[in-house]
């Protein structure tokens, strides 16, 4: 029996330009996906509980190592990433089953492949992905990401972020977006055309916050991660990924003195997935989420990535 285990991820900030060349920054949370594979003795006795994900998954496998088949397993998948959120769900699970099933088939694997090859799934999933989630679920840590650093095999930033900090930080899930990622990074693509001059204010200055968020996590300086939180929301409601329900819940929890915004894809409808929230006192993150009814939960930041499990 084979086990493997992924982190989900967050955006600090950086989503969407990233696919543009800037730089992102992103760090991993304590949610993981868990997949556990076992050999089977015939095809009949495989249990289909995620058919769509191998029909992705296997041609991807079997190109790298240039094989027709796979001896059958039995695939079980569970999660504590919400699907749809923006918490790298489709990475994460997609890196661990590769993992896995690299191991059933006695592949010796490192991190590097895992991520090529998550790559591969995530193209398939998102159309035009920058990289930056899988690369993230593999690695773990802190990550400064950027599309074109992506062949010199960059590692995780060797930095934590100080626990003044990230003890502060909340998700609030919204919900499953009505729109995928894929479909909000056409969008951006479209508006990129549309409105070329907006569109390259809105890079320059996603690239100038993401590298002030970085030297503000550095420094520990609260004062200047709220200002950057909530300057770097203001910049991705330009380009049109943050939906008005969202927008409200954000513009709320700045009243009582934290920040927050929105973390990956977005949405334009209603839900968004989940809201990155900081507050000194997160007393009033859970009270301004209540008041929407919705959850919200305090996490780890910086957990180790992708790895076997004994
Ligand atoms: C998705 O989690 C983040 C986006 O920047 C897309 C990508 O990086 O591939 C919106």
């Amino acid at each position: 029996m084979i086990k493997v285990s992924a982190p989900g991820k967050i955006h600090l900030l950086g989503e969407h330009a990233v696919v543009y060349g800037k730089p992102a920054l992103l760090t991993t949370v304590d949610l993981r996906v868990n997949v556990i594979l076992s050999a089977a003795k015939d095809l009949s006795r495989m249990r289909d509980t995620s058919n769509k994900l191998k029909k992705v998954i296997e041609p991807i496998v079997k190109k790298y190592l240039k094989i027709q088949t796979i001896p059958p397993y039995q695939l079980n998948i569970s999660s504590q990433i919400p699907i749809g959120s923006g918490l790298g769900s489709s990475a994460a699970v997609s890196a661990s089953y590769i993992a896995a099933l690299l191991s059933f088939l006695k592949v010796q694997w490192d991190l590097n492949l895992i991520n090529d090859l998550t790559f591969e799934a995530e193209k398939v999933f998102h159309g035009n992905p920058s990289g930056g989630d899988n690369f993230t679920v593999c690695f773990g840590g802190l990550v400064w990401f950027r599309k074109s650093d992506q062949d010199r095999q960059i590692k995780p930033l060797n930095i934590n972020i100080s626990p003044k900090l990230s003890k502060n930080f909340c998700l609030i899930n919204t919900g499953t977006p009505k729109e995928s990622t894929k479909k909000m990074v056409e969008n951006v693509k479209e508006l990129s055309k549309k409105k070329p001059k907006l569109f390259k204010a809105f890079l320059q200055n996603q690239e100038r916050l993401t590298k002030k968020m970085l030297s503000a996590i550095k420094k520990g300086n609260e004062d200047d991660l709220i200002r950057i939180i909530r300057t770097g929301e203001k910049n991705l409601e330009s380009i049109g990924v943050v939906s008005p329900y969202a927008a409200s819940i954000i513009k709320k929890i700045e009243k009582v003195g934290g920040a927050a915004k929105i973390c990956g894809g977005g949405g334009k409808t209603k839900a968004t997935g989940v809201l990155l929230a900081y507050h000194q006192d997160k007393k009033k993150l859970t009270e301004v989420a209540m008041s929407y009814n919705l959850p919200c939960y305090t996490i780890t930041l910086g957990t180790e990535g992708l790895k076997q499990e004994s």
